[in-house]
Order: structure tokens, then sequence, then C-alpha cells
């Protein structure tokens, strides 16, 4: 069976034609993050116009890498939620229209549960997928949430962030260093280069399988203030923090030092909580996918940790991308002709 997924939900315009849930094709990535560049974050209704600007030429560039005719697909699946819903709603017209002209199924898909297929995808179709049930770690740009995946379409939420995802985390640290955005591959780079990684606390929920990063981004936040200015962060509590100027007060080795030990305590809390809930629950195998999955201490580090068989997605397949659309469209084919887009949708409302 030949998909062409479509993913539409943020900022990057992606096309890609998967055979039976898992042999890659073509797999196209149109990132706009030059667009969004200059504002330190995604702009809503930029990303619409990019969209609207690059999903043709993306789409067709994928059939033609694929070596397959339009006529050779038998559904397209586009992403219907969560996620902006002007940036949902090109990649989802755009795709129901281009079904219905071809007289083929459309269906729409979750982005959670495509970012749990992307550990189904491979570019050699006789690799083993992960058995289940599987522990699922999401975590991206939006978000962190710990999954139990007993089969395709059943998944049962066990933790999530309380407060700001990991990848916004990300982002938003290495705002504050001063690092380009996005801010998790720059931090990564930045970490290879610390001498002394700066120690930062961790927030264990305990308890709960649930997560929060907001107390250790504004400890960043005080401890580089405090390096920068030499002055206490709560001398100037109650006054607008002044943050613009902090990261120019560092020197990059300070930058570095500071990126490495946030990197440290996001990946330790990630991975001891992960372990935590696997001794809970059992899984036959544990997942890692989403942005922060490309992240090469988190896997390095899982990859040490973890005893029942270990699926990360691959860095390709991590970030945003219409392959894991089309995967999860082949393993739960429910298609819609009437759906419309649902920005806040969950995985536990599938
Ligand atoms: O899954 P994704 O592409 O989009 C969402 O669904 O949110 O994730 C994007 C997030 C961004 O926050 C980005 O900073 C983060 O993934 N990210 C990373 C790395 N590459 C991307 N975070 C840490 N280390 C990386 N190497
Ligand atoms: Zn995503």
């Amino acid at each position: 069976m030949l998909i062409l997924g479509i993913e539409t939900s943020c900022d990057e315009t992606s096309a890609a034609v998967v055979r039976d849930g898992r042999q890659v094709l073509a797999n196209v990535v149109w990132s706009q993050t030059a667009a969004h560049e200059p504002y330190g974050g995604v702009v809503p209704e930029i990303a619409s116009r990019q969209h609207t600007l690059a999903i043709t030429r993306v789409a067709r560039q994928a059939l033609a890498e694929s070596g397959m005719a339009a006529g050779n697909l038998d559904a397209i699946a586009a992403t219907h939620g969560p996620g902006l819903a002007g940036a949902l709603l090109v990649g989802l017209t755009f795709g129901r229209s281009f079904a219905w002209g071809l007289g083929i199924p459309f269906i729409p898909v979750n982005h959670l549960e495509g970012h749990i297929h992307s550990v189904w995808l491979s570019d050699q179709s006789q690799s083993e997928p992960p058995p289940l049930p599987a522990l699922v770690l999401i975590v991206s740009g939006g978000h962190t949430e710990l999954v139990l995946m007993r089969d395709h379409g059943m998944y049962q939420e066990i933790g999530r962030t309380r407060d700001d995802a990991a990848g916004e985390a990300f982002d938003k640290v290495g705002r504050l260093l001063g690092l380009p955005y996005p801010g998790g591959p720059s931090i990564q780079d930045a970490s290879t280069r610390a001498t002394d990684p700066t120690p930062f606390p961790r927030a264990w929920m305990a308890g709960t399988h649930d997560f929060s990063f907001s107390g250790l981004k504004t400890a960043v936040l005080h401890a580089t203030y405090e390096t920068g200015s030499g002055k206490s962060a709560h001398s100037v509590q109650g006054t607008p923090f002044p943050r613009a100027e902090i990261a120019s007060l560092l020197s990059p080795e300070q930058v570095a030092n500071f990126a490495a030990g946030f990197q440290d305590s996001v990946v330790d809390v990630l991975v001891t909580k992960t372990l935590e809930a696997a001794a809970a629950l059992v899984p036959r195998s544990i997942a890692v996918v989403g942005g922060v999955a490309a992240n090469g201490a988190l896997r390095e580090r899982m990859g040490e940790c973890v005893s029942v068989p270990l699926f990360i997605s691959q860095p390709k397949y991590s970030t945003d991308n219409a392959a894991m659309i089309a995967a999860a469209a082949y393993y739960v084919p429910q298609s819609d002709n009437e759906i419309d887009v649902a920005p806040a949708l969950s995985l536990e409302a599938l």
C-alpha cells in the first residue's frame, strides 16, 4: 500500500511517499526556519503563508523522488492536529482535495501518533519494529509525554509536562544564551565546547510520571544574569527582568558551560523518569520520538541506561516530517472526508 503523507502542523512543509507504513521512498522537508528566525520563534501567520507557497512544490518533489506517479497512490494522509490552525488547514485541504481528484481515500492523522510511528520507519524494510506494548517518550517543541502504546491506535497517557515542553525549554534557553534558533541543535553544539558544565536543579515531580521544565528555565535565567551582571537576581525581583542583553555579557566559554549544564539536567530528568515508568509498567520495548530525540546526549544516555529493546527515531525522522504521518495512516487507516483541523488534539482523543 502506497501512501502520500503531508505534514504542515508547524514550521516544516513536508511530503513523503511510504510503502506499507515502513519503507520510505521519499521524504521531502522544506524548513521555514529562515522566515521565523528574525522573530526568535514561529509566527503563525507567516507559517500558514509559507506552507501555501511551498506545498505543491514539496508534494511534486516527493512524488518525483519516489519514482511513483500520482496514479500509483492508494491513499493520501495529512496531519489534522495538534498544531497551528492556519498551518494545519493548508496541508489538510491540499491533501483532501488531491485525494478527491484521484478518487482515493483521505486519512487524517494525529501529529503525535505520527511521531510515535517514526520508529516504524526504515530505509531498509527488513528491520524489526518495536514489540508492543511499548513505553513511548514523546519529546518535541510542543509536547513532553510518556505514553503506553498497547497497539496501533491504543494509547494511554502516563505522564506529561505540567508547563513547558522539553523542546520549548531548549528553544527559550537557546534564545537567552544568544544562540541561533532553534535552540535544541544550537545548545547541543555549544555544549561540546563546555569546560565545566554549570550544575542546574532537576524537577523530579516525585510520585508522578509528569515533568516540569519552567523552574529549570528560570534557574538558567538567574544564573546567566548573576554571572553577566555581577548582581544577585534577587536584587531585581519585582522589576522587569533585563533579559535581552544578558547573552552579550557572557563569554563563549560561559555560554557553553550554561548550555551543557542545562542539557545535562533535561537529559537526566527525561532518562530517569522514563526508566521509572518502565520499571512500573514493564513494557516490551521503549521508544523515544519527537524533535528532542535528535539530541545526541539524550540518545547516548538512553542507550547506556535502557535494558529493554530501545527504539529511538533516526534524527531525520525525529523532527517534523511527513514520512511519520504516512506510517501512522497505514497502521490506523481511518478515512474521513469532512474532518476539521483540531489544533489542541490529544492522543487519548483517538
Ligand atoms: O518534533 P518537532 O520538530 O516539532 C514539534 O512537533 O514540536 O520538535 C521541534 C523541537 C524544537 O524545540 C527543537 O529545538 C528541538 O525539537 N530539537 C532539539 C534538537 N533538534 C531539534 N532539541 C535538542 N537537541 C537537538 N539536537
Ligand atoms: Zn512534531
